[in-house]
């Protein structure tokens, strides 16, 4: 939430802020603005909504602008203060030689904010951040040092920040700091960036430093001071950052979304490549540290995560206790933190989450591992907050996934719970041989078949048409594809706006089938197996009610042909491992839908990509 970048350098600063804050977009949208320092003045451009605005702005003054080598940039996603353009970052003090960039929440601001007006401090926006820019101002007044005035200003502030500061008399620095938002360092020949993010830095350097809560770091364009806010000098930890540039593009693409949906075939191999090698071979999964004896002893397992990874979530659910007899318990991370956290050493924890940086998740993981379970993190971020606190890794490597609209990550997720799942049930032999291979073989031959429904979405385009002008959506399905009706109607209600839900198909007659009539669509996860016969009398009992049936199915049954408007079809696929394959078409009807309705795919509104506050 909320997106930081910082250069300091011999080049000048415009282009890289601007492409860096192109790049975290998918951060927060609300407002944008960057600062540099000109001629040893310190200035501020700022723009309300998209980023295309400050981009505009900015170019009126490209000759100007263009002389400064040192800036920091930010785009906003709104928690105090409307989306205006005085509430965007950089915020500055009363002498406006300060500027201060900041992700997070100061949760004291308004007991800072009070103190400071006594002191002659004028207000000019009403977000939190305001407060660190005169605060700072303050300390720098008392110390004439910028770092340590940072350092004092961390003393006072309470709640969760990235921050990034400069001072227009300090021309050739900045400082940053942090706890509990991400912030990193990337390492150039006589420079360095600043990011909250990978993406904003990838394309000028993959040599890197993440700074870690409580400590400070003061660049020059030829050096980096690095301590804890208790003056310690620590030494950097230097790392080479696995990402490829590439990922950035849309690669001809209209759509980051369109893009990563595409790419999930490639994203099931990279997951199952190195940890499921043949069907005979067992499991591996390298960064798992539990023993055989600790899953003897493993009482129950409490998974949490939001939104999409809670999904997967529940998919992780269903196939542990299905293959592994264990009972499982999914949360929403944002209910778990709430209530008492009933943990032990004998409970797996594990946390889901694409970016690892989800502050809801973050929490529960740290409050299960205070009580002394064992955390496991599934994330697609091995260099994220939430990784730091596992004792055990699943890294998803889905690669970088730019669209708000969580698509392959969601995939890597699953396919990355059937390993685990299939993992734990070899460790703790709870399943037939016979049965383990067939569920591999089907994971192998798995991105064949997401291929076929790519090969088809011309179809799901015309069935997005047909329904596209719904004011409501309903999706049904049993057993283990809930998670997947539950994930399609999220898809659907987050780029479109269409009212849509997911229903466990059981449920429709004890009241959400009183909604029914011609103007409701109502989709159908009809996969053969366990529950197909009872999703079908319960499709029967929607359509009895003139509602406008769709099916998603992978049956060659004529029967259904009658009773279904418009049927989705996808191949053969064991009911098990089914969610996987579902997922995709609805997916591309999300998508197409929204695009039929001309919303911003890849940004929807009110949204942003990792959610760093509680
Ligand atoms: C997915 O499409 C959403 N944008 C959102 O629900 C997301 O999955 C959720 O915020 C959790 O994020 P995480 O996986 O990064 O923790």
């Amino acid at each position: 939430m909320c997106g930081i970048v910082g250069y300091i350098g011999s080049k000048s600063a415009l282009d890289i802020l601007l492409d860096g804050l192109t790049n975290l977009e998918y951060r927060g949208y609300d407002s944008a603005g960057i600062a540099v320092n000109i001629d040893g003045m310190v200035e501020l451009y700022k723009a309300e909504g998209k980023l295309q605005n400050l981009k505009d702005i900015t170019e009126a003054n490209r000759t100007h602008i263009t002389k400064s080598t040192i800036g920091i940039g930010h785009i906003r996603w709104a928690t105090h203060g409307a989306p205006t353009t005085i509430n965007a970052h950089p915020h500055s003090c009363n002498c406006g030689k300060i500027a201060v960039v900041h992700n997070g929440i100061i949760e004291n601001y308004k007991e800072l904010r009070e103190n400071l007006e006594k002191q002659g401090c004028v207000f000019r926006s009403q977000t939190d951040t305001e407060t660190v820019a005169h605060l700072v101002a303050h300390k720098y007044a008392q110390t004439n040092d910028l770092t340590e005035a940072v350092r004092l200003a961390t003393k006072e502030i309470e709640g969760a920040y990235a921050l990034c500061v400069i001072h227009q008399d300090v021309k050739d620095t900045i400082v940053a700091t942090r706890r509990n938002a991400p912030l990193l360092v990337g390492i150039g020949e006589g420079e360095y960036y600043l990011a909250s993010d990978v993406p904003a830095i990838i394309q000028h350097t993959k040599k890197a430093m993440y700074i870690d809560d409580n400590q400070i770091v003061t660049l020059t364009p030829n050096s980096m001071k690095y301590i804890d806010t208790d003056k310690n000098v620590l030494e950097p930890k230097i790392e080479h950052l696995p990402w490829e540039p590439v990922a950035l593009s849309k690669m001809g693409y209209k759509h980051f979304m369109l893009k990563e949906i595409h790419e999930q075939p490639d994203v099931v191999r990279n997951v199952l490549s190195g940890k499921l090698k043949a069907i005979d071979e067992k499991i591996k999964l390298d960064e798992v540290t539990l023993n055989a004896n600790d899953f003897k002893n493993l009482t129950r397992i409490q998974i949490v995560a939001c939104g999409t990874s809670l999904h997967a979530a529940m998919i992780g659910k269903y196939i542990i206790e299905d293959f592994c007899g264990i009972p499982v318990d999914v949360e929403p991370a944002s209910e778990f933190i709430y209530r008492r956290t009933i943990t032990d050493k004998n409970t797996l924890v594990i946390g889901v989450s694409q970016s690892g940086e989800t502050a809801d998740t973050i929490t529960a993981v740290r409050q299960a591992k205070a009580l002394g379970s064992h955390i496991l993190i599934v994330t697609n971020r091995p260099d994220s907050t939430m990784a730091r606190e596992a004792n055990s890794l699943v890294p998803v490597n889905a690669g970088i996934e730019v669209s708000v609209a969580a698509t392959k990550s969601y995939m890597a997720q699953v396919i990355s719970f059937y390993l685990l799942a299939i993992y734990m049930a070899e460790v703790k032999e709870s399943m037939e041989l016979s049965e383990l291979n067939k569920l591999k073989h089907e994971l192998i031959v798995l991105p064949q078949k997401i291929e076929e429904v790519l090969a088809h979405k011309e179809s799901i385009k015309a069935c997005a048409k047909r329904f596209a002008n719904a004011k409501d959506f309903i999706f049904i399905a049993r057993g283990i594809n809930f998670p997947t009706a539950l994930e399609g109607a999220l898809k659907l209600k987050e780029i479109s706006y269409i009212n849509a839900t997911g229903y466990t198909a059981g449920e429709l007659k004890h009241g959400p089938i009183a909604m029914l009539d011609e103007s409701m669509p109502v989709l159908s996860i009809l996969i053969t197996g366990k529950v197909y016969e009872k999703i079908l009398s319960n499709s029967e009992e929607a359509k009895a009610r003139n509602a406008r049936m769709i099916a998603l199915t992978n049956s060659t049954d004529e029967k259904i042909n009658d009773l279904f408007e418009a049927i989705i079809r996808v191949p053969e696929i064991d009911e098990l491992v089914s969610p996987a394959l579902a997922i995709v078409p609805l997916q591309l009807l999300a998508y197409y839908i929204a695009e039929f309705l001309g919303k911003d795919v890849d940004q929807p509104r009110n949204l942003a990509k990792s959610v760093t506050v509680e």
